[in-house]
């Protein structure tokens, strides 16, 4: 069941009244700060920690073939349900490991983890960095938005320096071309203090 999986706490208990926030915010108005990174063209997109398929459902209506991973049954099922697409994949795995996800050798053009990143402590985030890397094409990009800010309760959550993540990428070859922090969208958490960081690197050398 997926409350084993690290990172999942609380999801399951609360997904009823995640979905109504989750799907309140268009993805377009989510994304803002990270929009210039994601490709005009269609191609092959990973959405890893999809929650909702909010964002699946977005990149699918932009022609793209997506991937939505998502351990949390009680958020991947009824997101299956709410967001039908024959572009849309839905898979049952995880991070730091994503071990039904790489036994499938495919490779993406964008790989998207919102919100999710967070999750995973230090050891994890280690772990999850090359398997991560060797999920982008060449020339690929990855999105991070992290959270930071108070701890829903009953969710595990650490605090995520752009610092830490930048070099573990850095050492995977993924090179930085976007740190940026944005508050949050929604109304409630900018009260509460939350905000976000969002990081976009890019897999291979610079062009010259
Ligand atoms: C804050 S929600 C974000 C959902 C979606 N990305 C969005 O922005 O609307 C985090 C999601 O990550 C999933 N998650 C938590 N731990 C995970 C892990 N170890 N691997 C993959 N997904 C995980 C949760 O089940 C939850 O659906």
């Amino acid at each position: 069941m997926s409350a084993k999986v690290s990172g999942t706490e609380g999801y399951a208990e609360e997904a009823e009244a995640l979905f109504k926030q989750y799907e309140s915010i268009p993805a377009a108005d989510a994304h803002r700060a990270v929009l210039r990174l994601i490709p005009a063209m269609p191609g092959h997109v990973l959405d890893i920690g999809s929650g909702t398929g909010r964002d699946a459902a977005w990149f699918a209506s932009r022609g793209h073939s997506v991937v939505a991973v998502e351990p949390t049954d009680a958020m991947r099922l009824p997101a299956m349900a709410l967001h039908p697409s024959p572009r849309i994949d839905w898979l049952d795995d995880s991070l730091p490991d994503l071990a039904a996800l790489r036994a499938r050798g495919e490779t993406f053009d964008l790989v998207m983890l919102t919100a999710v990143w967070m999750h995973l402590d230090e050891a994890q985030r280690r772990q999850a960095m090359p398997k991560l890397a060797a999920l982008m094409r060449p020339g690929g990009t990855m999105i991070m938005k992290i959270r930071h800010g108070p701890v829903p309760p009953g969710r595990r959550m650490f605090e995520v320096s752009a610092e830490e993540t930048i070099a573990l990428a850095g050492n995977e070859g993924l090179r930085p071309v976007l740190n940026v922090r944005s508050e949050s969208s929604q109304e409630k958490n900018r009260a509460a203090g939350v905000s976000w960081i969002n990081l976009g690197f890019v897999k291979g050398k610079e062009r010259s």
